[in-house]
């Protein structure tokens, strides 16, 4: 069978929750949490021995953010202030689980949109923030209900999950290691984010994306060409999240709150904007593309604010929502999903020749860049 060792992507795939949160219901919840809380401790807030809860604000989370809404797996329990995290029954081991089942769903939907057979698939890979366990990886239980003969497994690299695995993918095709590599991202933030925190009880959505990384001599005549991926890492303490079996060991902390998600969200819009404002230019240098003639940037959508500057950096000017289109308004953070769902939504109406770029950053932190050009 021919091959030519050049990665293209072939088709993306999105499942997204039916269920949707605004910010007026959010808050709703949250403050009644925040009046139930002070009314509760009244007499120690008071005698000054615990802090009074502040209420959040639709107002604030639209301005700081850019988020209006955010899609879950399971809407009334995040809504409940005597609840306020995800919850449904626990599935027997024999069931699909349910990271796995929205993975798939994600990974069908590309499959379908390549006309592609699972069985012509040879890997898998799991490229997630939010597993839902450590072993069996995910990515080979996705592997199983899709029926794929050949290799998963899962790789965490926070927010930037998604454009590590593309970049994995890519080299196993540039490798000639397989001809046709499934990158799927469920992430069902819902359960690692702290409802009950004002600072970023706004932030994040469930969702789960796929994409199709292939050896261009197996790809569909409607494809991207891969034209160079690039990874960087720079360790940072300003978003973490401290969950692991290691919590045994010290079980007074076991349900503290750093346990979930947690950000210094000033340090991180100020030092990683500039970061990967430079990642993208020196990238674009090294391919020989002129970054002001991208046609389209598909930026990681955690934060309106950050995409603008990123995307004016890059573009020298002020970038419209056609150059760079926002999915975080309805979908909140996806984590590494993010960048790729407005891939995803907004990559067709691109003519041949288009070059555009996928970019993700976030924890660690970490940042990836993948450069595309629409083929035909
Ligand atoms: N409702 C109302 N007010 C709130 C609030 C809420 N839910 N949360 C915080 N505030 C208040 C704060 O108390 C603070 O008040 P003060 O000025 O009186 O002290 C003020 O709003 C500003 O808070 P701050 O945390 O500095 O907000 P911000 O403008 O930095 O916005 C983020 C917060 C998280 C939206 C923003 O920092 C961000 O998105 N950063 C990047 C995050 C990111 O990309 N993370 C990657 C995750 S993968």
């Amino acid at each position: 069978m021919q091959t030519t060792h050049r990665p293209v992507i072939s088709a993306t795939g999105l499942f997204t929750p039916p269920e949707s949160i605004s910010n007026a219901e959010l808050v709703a919840s949250f403050n009644t949490y925040v009046e139930q809380h002070n009314t509760a401790h009244a007499e120690a807030i008071a005698a000054g021995e615990v802090a009074a809860l502040e209420p959040s604000s639709t107002e604030f989370i639209e301005k700081a953010s850019g988020i209006k809404a955010r899609h879950v797996m399971a809407k009334a329990p995040v809504l409940d202030p005597e609840v306020m995290a995800p919850r449904w029954d626990e599935r027997p081991d024999e069931d699909l689980s349910v990271l796995a089942e929205i993975g798939v769903a994600a990974a069908r939907d590309a499959l379908g949109r390549a006309g592609r057979d699972a069985a012509d698939v040879d890997a898998v890979l799991c490229a997630a923030s939010n597993m839902q366990r450590p072993y069996p990886a995910m990515a080979i239980e996705i592997q199983q209900a899709l029926g794929i003969d050949g290799f998963g497994f899962d790789m965490n690299v926070a927010c930037s999950s998604a454009t590590f695995g593309i970049q994995t993918a890519a080299d196993y095709i540039r490798a000639g290691n397989a001809r046709s590599v499934l990158v799927v991202s469920p992430e069902i933030t819902s359960g690692h984010l702290n409802w009950r925190d004002r600072d970023s009880h706004f932030i994040f959505g469930d969702v789960a994306t796929a994409v199709l990384v292939e050896d261009a001599a197996l790809a569909p005549a409607a494809h991207w060409d891969i034209l160079g991926t690039r990874l960087k890492t720079v360790f940072s303490n300003n978003i973490r999240n401290n969950f692991g079996f290691l919590n045994r060991a010290h079980p007074d902390s076991a349900d503290a709150p750093d346990k979930l998600f947690v950000q210094e969200g000033r340090k991180v819009f100020k030092e990683v904007v500039p970061m990967v404002a430079q990642m993208i230019v020196d990238e674009a240098d090294r391919l020989e593309i002129d970054p002001q003639g991208l046609r389209r940037l598909w930026l990681h959508q955690a934060n309106a604010g950050m995409n603008r500057l990123i995307a004016q950096r890059v573009l020298g000017h002020e970038a419209n929502e056609d150059e760079s289109p926002t999915v975080l308004d309805t979908y909140g953070n996806t984590s590494s999903a993010g960048s790729i769902i407005a891939f995803h939504l907004h990559s067709g109406d691109l003519a041949p020749g288009d070059t555009g770029l996928i970019c993700s950053f976030g924890a660690g932190y970490s940042a990836g860049t993948v450069f595309v050009r629409k083929a035909g």
